[in-house]
């Protein structure tokens, strides 16, 4: 990596084309052109996070971490609200999970704060790169990868986190268009006693043939059933899944219970929160592929949506499963689907009060850098 001081590194000046990119910027397509690195040794722990300009790593051919797969990251947004000012959401959260992702990894466990202000530092720098579009975010991708060159089977004794920032669209896209998805017949993405709760590298790379295959056969998503039974659902390759039934007194929201074979969303745990705020029974509930099955094809099941950091809330449209292909509803977004979605979003850009603390600000509405340490977040 570049030895660059935080002083040298680039901050005010705004690129030319900077507004163009917000105002379409894609999933990731375009680098703020900053990354935030935190970097831990054995004996010596953590550094400070420190901002240096995005380049190439630096590897050994023989690092850990590429042979051995300790990888874990995150994917978290900062929102612009309403007034303007900027905001990380449930970035201690996010903390928390890395340090889950990278303990089942034998991986060094960075403390939350240090998460946290390494994120509230980029963010800040990288401030006028958030876009303002509802849905839109200043979306950072914290990579912890082991960085020692060992070929024995070991924990490495040195790590580097590096963050890196994009602002965003839904990675979807922003209309939200209802997703087709099939339930993996052939392949189990994890089981019990494995990795699957973690966000490590490996698991995406077990998903990618099973989600290729299915994307080449029309399909946006695979969807994971569990690896013993291969009878309950679990989750898609890069997001949650929810259930909306049909019931006597209303709506009633279900999704898999995370018994450590799925991620644990921090957007499928804001929803639970935010459906029991707007009176929605919710609960999380083995789910079998059949109950689903029976579900679409009686009514009793009425909408079938998505959630995940990158993805937001997209509703699910269509579900290959038994060797036919089943359309939730009318295949179109469901009004639960959309009322969750716009609640998150509206507490995501401080349109609605931010009851449960979720938001961390980091620049007031002047687009000034006034970094505020850990706040009200969860
Ligand atoms: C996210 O939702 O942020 C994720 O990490 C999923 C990723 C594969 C796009």
């Amino acid at each position: 990596m570049s030895e660059t001081p935080p002083s040298a590194v680039p901050g005010a000046q705004v690129p030319p084309g900077l507004d163009r990119i917000l105002r379409d910027p894609g999933f990731c397509r375009h680098s703020t052109g900053r990354v935030s690195v935190v970097e831990w040794e054995s004996g010596s722990g953590w550094s400070e996070p420190r901002i240096e300009p995005y380049d190439k790593l630096q590897m050994d051919p023989a690092t850990l971490g590429l042979h051995y797969g300790q990888a874990v990251f995150e994917g978290m947004k900062a929102f612009r609200g309403a007034d303007g000012s900027v905001s990380l959401f449930r970035a201690a959260d996010h903390g928390r999970r890395l340090g889950r992702s990278a303990a089942r990894l034998a991986m060094a466990e960075m403390p939350v704060e240090l998460f946290t202000r390494a994120c509230t530092e980029l963010v800040a720098a990288d401030e006028r790169w958030v876009p303002a579009g509802y849905g839109q975010s200043l979306y950072l991708r914290p990579l912890l990868l082991a960085t020692e060159a060992e070929m024995g089977l070991r924990p490495s004794r040195s790590y580097r986190c590096v963050f890196l920032a994009y602002p965003a669209d839904p990675c979807f896209g922003s209309d939200f268009r209802p997703l087709a998805v099939t339930a993996a017949t052939e392949t189990v993405r994890a089981v019990r006693g494995g990795t699957g709760e973690s966000k490590c590298a490996g698991n995406y790379a077990a998903s990618l043939l099973t989600r290729t295959e299915a994307q080449a056969a029309g399909y946006d998503e695979a969807l994971w059933l569990d690896g013993l039974e291969r009878r309950w659902v679990e989750e898609l390759s890069t997001m949650n899944v929810f259930f909306v039934w049909r019931g006597e007194d209303g709506p009633r929201l279900t999704t898999p219970p995370c018994d450590g074979t799925i991620v644990r969303g921090i957007t499928r745990d804001s929803l639970l929160t935010l459906a029991d705020d707007l009176g929605l029974p919710a609960s999380e509930e083995p789910t079998s592929i059949d109950a689903v099955r029976d579900g679409i094809r009686s009514g009793g099941l009425a909408e079938m949506f998505a959630s995940g950091t990158a993805g937001v809330v997209v509703a699910v449209g269509r579900l290959g499963t038994g060797g036919q292909d089943l359309i939730v509803g009318d295949g179109k977004e469901g009004p639960v689907t959309e009322r969750l979605r716009t609640a998150l979003l509206d507490v995501q850009h401080a349109r609605t009060p931010d009851t449960h603390g979720w938001l961390l600000p980091v620049t007031g509405n002047a687009g000034a850098a006034t970094i505020e340490g850990e706040g009200r977040h969860a």
